[in-house]
């Protein structure tokens, strides 16, 4: 063992002091100054340094700690049983699973013709662990895991989650201990109780994406309106875990937090009268009769191989999952053999967490650019040195609006933690403050619109600053002009930003009547413009002439009119000319129309060059079938909330949608209690586990056909 110079002292020094202050940061203020991934990275380096030169271990090195802090103002429980961390498979790769189910094996002593090894498969949920204590049936403490040892207790502010019962479900007869292939056990299962004297259920307490980006959203809004000592959050994890340690409880009311089981603590032993068991997979099915979210992602696998293609599976749907997780968990299942491995100082040996790519990286910003939208918002976004990230490669992030990239107050040349999580657009969740070389100027945004130069004003009570060059400006047209060539729109296949760029730069057209006035020469003096396609796209712009009210609507580009608006409108008033002559009054008697929508409306009409460009596109041949007004059509599935998942056989998610919504009934993006039937297609995945997890109506193609005919 080579001495440790005292180069390398200094390093230990070094690392021994950022990885306290970021743990500090992170467990104490649930506000991380880097990512997990960069901990992570530090973190190694230290344990690398300190197990090359042992004489430099010292007791209070973070590597001899495991987890977090206990926090001042709640009080303490000691855990009567500790809990545990995992083992990280470093190995992102399918070989993770391979040498987890290796070392499971050479340690059970098992040889090659022994059978495999059966495991449950789980997910690594990203929030935060919370210990449930339940005394004869009720919930009587809920505690954090603090450092393992000790945690905080915040029984008051779990109790507010609604998915974790405060009182348990009788078990029925049957589920007492049911043992597969186990007969020998009946006569221990006669004096089982429905429910223990004891038992402590351990899950993860977390926030769903939606609830994350609404929260923020809503945080946003307050700290615009000059709201004192509010903050964004920086990822689901920190909200919720800042939620659950909220001293006051009226505010952790307000922040929607989720919860799922996925082990237990001190459990009334079977010679008590308690449960009996013999597998974790049993387990998990009690707890779940016992009333508690146990993820349907859960599954039994048999040997590596069926770990393997659990970990690419969850790989591939990570992105649509409603929550962030950070990998999965691979468990013994029996628990004899988990008896067996035992533990390693923290950790189980039975248990392994094998990661995917991190969420959250660091990455430097090279410019920051305003971008001009449809409405003319500017968006103030991020140019930043290509980052692997979520799984994909990013180099733009958006900053949200000026008060945003004030109040992180980002900085051409800065490092910053970069999130991208599911399909919401990558966004820079801080700068690294120790990570500032040089002075760079803060950020301020342009006066002007930086496409056409026309004033940008933010207006009294609005976070965005808006270019007030209208169709004036290029950006705008261009963006108008892809709005209403869109799909949901007017469908005009072969339009897409190229070609609008290129026309709109070359000046070929102006107004969205210029699209329908375009002629062959025209097209083809466009470079790169082959004949065929010049003659698919005219013949694309003639198609889409024959549309529908709602979606000509929706194509102007009205703000605040989306096409569940447009739809509205169209049902409500019947023709468009009802809809141009309307007061606001008249507006706001159409359904889910308030105030700020009926006077963007209405200001949209009254204005002559609007009225203009509607005028010339019917003048162009874009017509439809108007309708009477709403009151007579009948609505048979008014009030109803259905979730589309999968692959019909035959009607498009579009068409779904639109018979649906025709019936009256609304379509939503995810399950909840509120949803009345999932229609579920080939290919559905987690919408359908939600509904049977929750007990909504599930129909096939046929079923909506009937809903919809009987409707
Ligand atoms: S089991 C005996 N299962 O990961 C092992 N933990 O590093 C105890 N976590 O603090 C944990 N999903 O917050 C387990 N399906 C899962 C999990 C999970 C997330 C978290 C948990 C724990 C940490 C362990």
């Amino acid at each position: 063992m080579p001495a440790a110079t005292p180069r390398i002292q200094e390093r230990v020094d070094a690392l021994r002091e950022l990885l306290h202050h970021h743990a500090y940061r992170y467990y104490v203020l649930d506000e991380p100054e880097i990512p997990d991934a960069e901990y992570d990275r530090l973190f190694r380096e230290l344990q690398d340094l300190e197990a090359r030169h042992p004489e430099l271990v010292t007791a209070d090195s973070p590597t001899r700690r495991v987890g977090g802090k206990v926090l001042e103002g709640f009080a303490k429980v000691r855990h009567k049983v500790p809990m545990l961390s995992i083992r990280t498979e470093t190995d992102i790769e399918a070989s993770g699973a391979r040498s987890f189910d290796a070392r499971m094996r050479r340690e059970l002593g098992l040889s090659e013709s022994d059978p495999p090894v059966e495991y449950v498969a789980e997910l690594k949920f990203d929030g935060l662990a919370i210990n449930l204590r339940y005394e004869h049936g009720v919930l009587v403490q809920a505690a954090t895991r603090g450092d393992g040892e000790i945690g905080e207790d915040v029984t008051q502010n779990i109790r507010t989650i609604g998915q974790i019962p405060l009182r348990l479900n009788p078990l029925p007869e049957g589920e007492r201990g049911k043992q597969e292939g186990s007969l020998s056990r009946g006569r221990e299962r006669a004096g089982v109780r429905a429910v223990p004297d004891v038992l402590e259920v351990r899950g993860e307490v977390y926030m769903r994406r939606d609830d994350f980006e609404r929260l923020n959203e809503q945080q946003r809004e307050k700290i615009a309106r000059g709201a004192k000592g509010e903050k964004t959050f920086v990822n689901p994890r920190n909200a919720a875990a800042g939620a659950v340690r909220q001293l006051d409880p009226a505010i952790a009311h307000q922040r929607p937090l989720s919860f799922f089981a996925y082990g237990w603590g001190e459990v009334t032993p079977p010679e008590r009268g308690g449960p009996v068991f013999d597998t974790h997979f049993q387990f998990l099915q009690a707890l779940r009769a016992w009333g508690f979210p146990v993820s349907p992602r859960t599954r039994l696998a048999t040997g590596a191989e069926e770990l393997v293609a659990y970990h690419q599976a969850v790989g591939r749907e990570r992105d649509s999952m409603p929550f962030d997780i950070d990998g999965v968990v691979y468990k013994v299942n029996s628990l004899a053999l988990q008896k067996k491995l035992g533990f390693v100082t923290r950790e189980p040996r039975w248990a392994v967490a094998h990661k995917y790519p991190a969420q959250e990286q660091m990455t430097t910003v090279e410019a920051i650019d305003v971008y001009v939208g449809r409405t003319g918002k500017l968006t103030p976004v991020a140019r930043l040195a290509p980052v692997f990230v979520g799984g994909v490669t990013v180099t733009n992030a958006t900053l949200h609006n000026e008060d945003e990239a004030r109040r992180k107050d980002v900085r051409v040349g800065d490092t910053v933690i970069v999130r991208r999580a599911g399909d919401v657009i990558p966004e820079v969740v801080a700068v690294v403050p120790e990570k500032r070389l040089h002075k760079a100027r803060q950020f301020t945004m342009p006066s002007h619109c930086p496409v056409c130069g026309a004033e940008a004003v933010r207006e009294e009570g609005e976070v965005d600053y808006r270019c007030t060059g209208g169709l004036f400006c290029s950006a705008q047209r261009k963006q108008a002009l892809l709005h209403f060539a869109q799909r949901r729109a007017m469908d005009i296949e072969g339009l897409g930003e190229k070609l609008v760029d290129q026309m709109v730069d070359g000046n070929v057209i102006r107004t969205l009547p210029d699209l329908y006035r375009l002629g062959l020469n025209a097209l083809a003096s466009l470079e790169r413009m082959a004949d065929k396609s010049a003659q698919n796209l005219l013949a694309a712009l003639e198609e889409s002439k024959h549309t529908t009210l709602p979606r000509f609507l929706f194509g102007l580009g009205i703000r605040h009119v989306g096409e569940a608006t447009a739809k509205d409108l169209a049902r409500h008033f019947g023709s468009l000319d009802a809809i141009m002559d309307a007061s606001v009054e008249e507006l706001l008697e159409v359904p889910d129309v308030g105030p700020v929508v009926a006077e963007s409306i209405h200001t949209f009409c009254k204005q002559p060059h609007n009225r203009e460009v509607v005028e010339q596109l019917r003048a162009c041949g874009v017509h439809w079938e108007e309708g009477a007004p709403a009151e007579r059509a009948p609505k048979p599935l008014a009030g109803k909330t259905i979730v589309l998942t999968g692959t019909l056989p035959l009607l498009s998610r579009d068409e779904a949608k639109d018979l649906l919504e025709a019936a009256g009934a609304k379509v939503a993006g995810s399950v909840s209690k509120k949803t009345d039937y999932v229609v579920a297609g080939a290919e559905a995945g987690s919408k359908l586990d939600k509904a049977r997890e929750l007990g909504v109506a599930v129909l096939d193609e046929e079923g909506l056909r009937a809903l919809l005919g009987g409707a």
